[in-house]
């Protein structure tokens, strides 16, 4: 088993309940076509560069073969393409990221598995499409000229393939600007194109600092939305803390991997529904109830949101059976806890002061318990006991930081 370790505000309430409806719950979508004015418009570029509807996706990628790749996302082993209107992305790893990029694969692999058995998890992970070597002349020679030169990033590399995450819908994103964005700014972000790739990281562990100035290099792409600013667009955190439970419990117990670095992003849910009541989440009798006309594909547009979990390429597998599990319990232990504190602040914390916290600690460690509960049901009391072992065991760790004055949720190698 070779671990491979890494160094490496409080907001007034303003928005608008229709604002929350089509974050929150696509079965009110209906009582929001009362007043139809606000964001509904979606110019043509538009949903076809974001948010269009799963027909139009589909249909758009079967034709968009020779359309350029976009730069969407970026970090430290990779960087993100996608075809406008396309739904998948390709991650090319940066010079000596390959092998990191074919662990990412592998991991990959191996949770999209683990998420398969769960059916009803709400947190999703995008489908594995393929892995491209860089000798693969025939990939390369058909798309290294639609992709974007740049120097420090020699084409061909590795390239791994995988479902596109849509982004979150116009309204959410002017939603954003309007409370997030200085003033001063908010036009040229809500016209600038890099915008519409925006994704949110949710940050249920995190809350800005009280009064926080506006950050004035504000963009959308990969929006850190701190647990404050949940709060103050009046976001179901409850239902994310427990996803993400669940969704952890999944990856350490029916995948046996470790989420080192993994990223929790709301996104939209691009979800191909075969049948349009299906898509919006309504039943017929509700699509019977519509005001004549109402325009369907606009209401598409706005269908739910949802938790994606994506970036596995720091991830640790261990090997599946029990037996090794439990040989190596205490190893095994200290890399989850290890990988819960490192990650970015999406975890809920425990031994935090405000009742919201407490509040979303418990509903993460009752949520992540069962869900190991029902993974683990048929193995031996020994290994069902290690769930709770590893939840006590952040709690202790969480109490011995906090006792030599390092702060909550402190990071050992990443500060
Ligand atoms: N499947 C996807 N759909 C949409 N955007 C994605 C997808 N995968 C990655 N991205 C975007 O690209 C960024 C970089 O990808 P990531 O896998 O995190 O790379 P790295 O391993 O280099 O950090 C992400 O933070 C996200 O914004
Ligand atoms: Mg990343």
């Amino acid at each position: 088993m070779a671990f491979r370790m890494r160094a490496d505000e409080t907001e007034d309430s303003g928005i608008s309940s229709e604002m929350q409806q089509f974050i929150i719950d696509n079965n009110r979508l209906l009582d929001e076509l009362s007043s139809p004015g606000e964001g509904t418009s979606i110019s043509p570029a538009q949903a076809t560069t974001s948010t269009a509807s799963s027909f139009a996706v589909f249909n758009q990628s079967q034709q968009a073969a020779e359309v350029s790749y976009q730069k969407i996302g970026f970090g430290q082993c990779g960087l993100v393409f996608s075809k406008p209107g396309s739904a998948h992305v390709v991650k090319i790893a940066r010079p000596y990221f390959s092998d990191a990029l074919w662990e990412d694969f592998l991991s990959h692999l191996r949770l999209f598995k683990a998420f398969s058995l769960h059916g009803d998890t709400q947190c999703r992970i995008p489908r594995v499409y393929s892995y491209v070597n860089k000798v693969n002349r025939a990939w390369w020679d058909a798309n290294t000229a639609l992709l974007p030169p740049n120097p420090e990033f020699p084409l061909p590399s590795q390239a791994l393939i995988t479902e596109r995450i849509l982004p979150l819908p116009l309204a959410i994103r002017n939603v954003l600007i309007d409370k997030f964005c200085p003033e001063g700014l908010r036009e040229s972000a809500k016209a600038s194109p890099l915008n519409n790739d925006c994704l949110a990281r949710m940050y249920l562990g995190r809350h800005r600092t009280p009064n926080p100035p506006l950050a004035p290099n504000f963009s959308l792409r990969n929006y850190n939305l701190c647990l404050d600013q949940m709060l103050a667009l009046g976001l179901p955190v409850q239902d994310y803390a427990r996803e993400m439970a669940a969704c952890l419990a999944i990856i350490h117990w029916q995948a046996r991997v470790d989420g080192y670095d993994i990223e929790f992003v709301l996104g939209s849910d691009a979800e191909y529904a075969t049948h349009v009541a299906q898509s919006l989440g309504m039943d017929v009798e509700q699509l019977e109830q519509l005001p004549k006309h109402s325009d369907v594909e606009v209401l598409l547009q706005r269908r739910g949101v949802r938790l994606w979990v994506i970036d596995f390429n720091l991830c640790n597998r261990f090997a599946m059976d029990d037996a090794f599990i439990l040989g190596h319990e205490k190893e095994v232990l200290s890399q989850l806890v290890l990988a819960f504190f490192e990650n970015d602040p999406y975890y809920p914390l425990p031994l935090m002061e405000t009742n919201v916290d407490r509040q979303l600690w418990s509903i993460f460690r009752q949520e992540y318990l069962k869900k190991a509960a029902e993974i683990l049901s048929g193995a031996s009391q020994a290994l069902k006991r290690l769930p709770v072992k590893f939840l006590d065991a952040c709690v202790e760790r969480e109490h011995r930081k906090l006792g030599k004055g390092l702060g909550h949720g402190h990071r050992d190698f990443k500060g």
